[in-house]
């Protein structure tokens, strides 16, 4: 496939309530594969080749989902898809005599080749409008493509069609993505009437508009109908998510990682993980995670926005926009928190906790310990319960750890602080001075025996009991 998007811009319709989603904020950022329904028709449009993408929106927290990535306009009252692309009219009046991609910010699975093919098809009859459609066997709830002698001439909305039987069981399908022309797009928005059963100024009456005005239409049907299919409600997102995840699993197989189940995996669609890794029971991969090869991650293991290095065992652990690099086992139940980066052949065991920190290669964090806001050096040991105290109650400071330096189980590191090189820490220690290069910090009360103290205690213990049994 060769096709130029030159002289093509996208508008995407993010703007709709989505009643009937119950969404918490707005429908467009539900998931399908823990990516917001929105970001995969923005990334697939620009990944395609669009450079001038703007999305419709009602929410300033679709806005924040974009993250400035493409031009956003407000429609402000929902009064249907029409209305919507017009409300990017100027927009569009800057890309007279391209032709516009529609997308629709619930639609997610548009594809690459779907998009080429249509716009080929668009250019090669020199069309006003091609519309997307797909046979289901499940139509409910679209758009039907009304076609006379094949050509389509309309498209006929679900609650306009109720009462028609013939229309009803029509099987092809309007994706609500497609190719105009932008300027016969800019001419006929401005001619749709609310004249249907929802009262909305609804794109598709576009179709028979323009047809109405001598103009020519088309209809590029897509080869799978999945790439058609839009998330309304609850359970079409679920629906969604599950094509998502075998389509996901399946592309991964193809490239040599290993699942032994696929139930309760989430991978986004923009991880990479290489040939040799085993994805176990119970592995999210969200966001955009880049995983080496030889890997072992799960089971449990949520990770997002991370990079793993090879042959790195993570068991049962939350990581979250962090670097873990080769050779390295993390779990289970550890929590790498955002900004850290692990190097080579570290260890990193239950109940650790690593917050914006940097440990160097070869570091071991058995158990139950704390690092927050520091820099550790390379090949030091960290006894059980070493708790960094970054914050004063004010700010968060910082903590340095020298290379080969061993703190004692139980150590306090109160930040700012340092330890030096191949520095030790007695067990016990808090630290609130900085320790030099290979000096022990001991900060110890002196210990007491009291002989007899114990037996003393158990002869009691053993007297009142035997005087509650009388
Ligand atoms: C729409 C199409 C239907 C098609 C189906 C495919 C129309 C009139 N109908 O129906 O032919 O089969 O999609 O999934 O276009 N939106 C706005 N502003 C609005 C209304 C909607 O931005 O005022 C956005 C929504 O956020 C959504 C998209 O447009 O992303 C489609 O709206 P929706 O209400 O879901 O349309 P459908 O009833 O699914
Ligand atoms: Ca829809």
């Amino acid at each position: 496939m060769n096709t130029s998007f030159e002289g093509t811009n996208c508008v995407i319709l993010a703007a709709g309530e989505g009643k009937r989603m119950f969404s918490r904020t707005s429908k467009v950022l539900c998931e399908v594969a823990s990516k917001p329904m929105v970001m995969w028709s923005a990334d697939g449009a620009r990944s395609a080749g669009i450079d001038s993408i703007c999305v419709v929106i009602s929410n300033p927290l679709v806005e924040q989902a974009l993250k400035g990535q493409f031009d956003v306009c407000y429609q402000n009252e929902r009064l249907g898809t029409g209305h919507a692309v017009l409300c990017a009219a100027e927009f569009l009046e800057k890309h007279k005599g391209e032709d516009t991609l529609i997308l629709y910010g619930d639609a997610p699975f548009t594809d690459y080749k779907t998009m080429c093919d249509s716009l080929e098809l668009h250019r090669s009859v020199g069309a006003s409008a091609t519309v997307i459609s797909a046979e289901l066997e499940q139509p409910h709830g679209y758009g039907r493509i009304y076609r006379e002698n094949g050509e389509i001439a309309a498209i006929i909305e679900q609650a306009d069609c109720n009462d028609k039987p013939e229309i009803d069981a029509i099987h092809e399908i309007n994706s609500g993505a497609g190719w105009f022309n932008t300027e016969k797009l800019l001419e006929t928005l401005k001619k749709i009437k609310p004249n249907n059963a929802q009262g909305e100024y609804y794109l598709t009456d576009a179709v028979k508009l323009l047809i109405a005005d001598g103009n020519r239409v088309t209809c590029y049907r897509a080869e799978t109908a999945d790439v058609t299919l839009g998330a309304n409600n609850p359970a079409d997102l679920l629906k969604l998510n599950e094509i998502a995840r075998d389509r996901i699993i399946a592309k991964h197989l193809a490239n040599g990682v290993h699942f032994t189940v696929r139930d309760g995996i989430v991978i986004s669609p923009d991880t990479e993980i290489a040939a040799g890794t085993d994805i176990l029971p119970g592995t999210m991969l969200l966001g955009k995670c880049i995983i080496g090869k030889g890997c072992i991650i799960g089971p449990n293991t949520v990770m997002s926005n991370c990079t793993v290095g090879d042959n790195t065992h993570i068991d049962a652990c939350r990581c979250y926009d962090s670097v873990v690099g080769n050779n390295c086992t993390v779990g289970p139940f550890t929590q790498i928190r955002p900004g850290s980066n692990i190097a080579d052949g570290c260890k990193l065991g239950d109940f650790v906790e690593i917050k914006n920190s940097n440990i160097g290669e070869g570091t071991s964090v058995a158990h139950l310990t704390y690092i927050g806001d520091s820099d550790v050096g390379s090949y030091c040991n960290f006894g059980c319960g070493v708790v960094v105290v970054n914050y004063d109650g004010e700010k968060k400071n910082r903590t340095t750890v020298g290379d080969y330096a061993f703190i004692g189980c139980n150590t306090n590191l109160v930040s700012p602080v340092s330890v030096g090189n191949a520095a030790y820490t007695g067990a016990g220690t808090t630290v609130t001075k900085n320790i030099p290069d290979g000096a022990l910090a001991v900060t110890r009360p002196e210990l007491r025996i009291v002989n007899g103290w114990g037996a003393r205690k158990l002869r009691k213990y053993i007297e009142k009991k035997n005087n509650l049994k009388k």
